[in-house]
């Protein structure tokens, strides 16, 4: 306990990754990261709205605030020294890293997931997946890394390298501070996030979202990946589902930027991230767009799903 007089010392980012013994390089590139991202907060809060293609008072072209978010968070990791390919969200092809680095990693990533709820001033976050080495087509398995930053009344990150999940505040100072370290999920959900038209849900999703009804699950959906994903993990239980839908098989959500690194995150926790059929992080893509129906949350919860769309399809 912090006695009155006492001053609580906080643990940044950077620091918490060395106590923990991480990789220099490793912690180079998640820092880079989570400077880039005080950039994107600053735009998210003081950028116009629905003002892109036009000027804005200083006669300047204004950026949409995904494509503002890519240029920041790329030019940051050019920077880094330590990144050999880029895959963003935004850009259509995989961009090699031309100036000096060692190369050792290469990250994919979603700037601004959710933008679109920027306009309606909902929260919104960034999402990255870090594998070592150049090559970024292979199983979410290969990844060495993964983290994302929540734009919402807070900005927080939450990160893992394989030793556990842990979740950090921006402070006064645009600093990432500890919060909590280690967070797990409880196997059975009290809340669930339902993405899709239900209209559209196969027998089996449909058998699974009515159980959790019955079971007297709470309806949670913000229409964002990284805050519902986020209240999962701070709520300690909890799924998502963005299913397939009998109008797109392959659901919404992209292997690359949302689905891998939320899975790497979720299994760190205890979860579990499935298709419905299979691990979402035994995929592997064969293409930048690639998508994949997911149900991920707590365990018991997911097998139970993957039951369901086995026998009901
Ligand atoms: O990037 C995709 C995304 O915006 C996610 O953040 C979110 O989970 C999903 O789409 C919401 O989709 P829908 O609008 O169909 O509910
Ligand atoms: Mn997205």
């Amino acid at each position: 306990m912090v006695e009155p007089g006492q001053t609580k010392f906080q643990i940044d980012l950077r620091r918490h990754m060395r106590e923990q013994g991480e990789d220099r390089d490793l912690t180079r590139l998640i820092c880079e990261i989570a400077e880039a991202s005080k950039y994107i907060v600053n735009s998210i809060r003081t950028g116009d709205l629905g003002v892109a293609g036009t000027s804005n008072l200083y006669g300047e072209q204004q950026l949409a605030l995904d494509v503002l978010s890519d240029r920041i968070l790329r030019k940051r990791l050019f920077h880094s020294g330590v990144v050999a390919n880029i895959a963003s969200e935004e850009i259509e092809e995989v961009i090699s890293v031309d100036v000096e680095s060692n190369r050792r990693f290469s990250v994919a990533y979603d700037p601004l997931d959710g933008s679109s709820l920027v306009d309606v001033n909902l929260a919104v976050g960034t999402i990255v997946s870090i594998f070592e080495g150049e090559d970024l087509f292979r199983s979410g398995r290969n990844q060495v890394a993964a983290m994302y930053i929540l734009y919402g009344p807070r900005s927080t990150l939450v990160y893992s390298t394989g030793n556990g999940v842990h979740e950090f505040a921006m402070n006064a100072l645009m600093e990432y501070t500890l919060v909590r370290e280690n967070i797990t999920l409880n196997s059975s959900a009290k809340i669930y996030s339902p993405g899709g038209q239900r209209n559209q849900y196969s027998p089996g999703t449909e058998a699974f979202v009515r159980d959790l009804e019955i079971r007297g699950a709470k309806l949670r959906y913000s229409g964002g990946f990284v805050p519902d994903i986020n209240q999962v993990l701070m709520k300690g239980q909890g799924v998502f589902l963005y299913p397939h839908l009998n109008n797109a098989p392959d659901g919404k959500l992209r292997l690359l930027f949302e689905l891998n690194p939320m899975a790497y995150l979720i299994e760190q926790a205890g979860g579990a991230a499935s298709t419905g059929k299979e691990s979402i992080m035994d995929l592997i893509p064969e293409s930048m767009d690639c998508r994949a129906p997911v149900f991920i949350g707590s365990k018991e919860d997911i097998a139970r799903a993957e039951m369901l769309v086995a026998q009901l399809g």
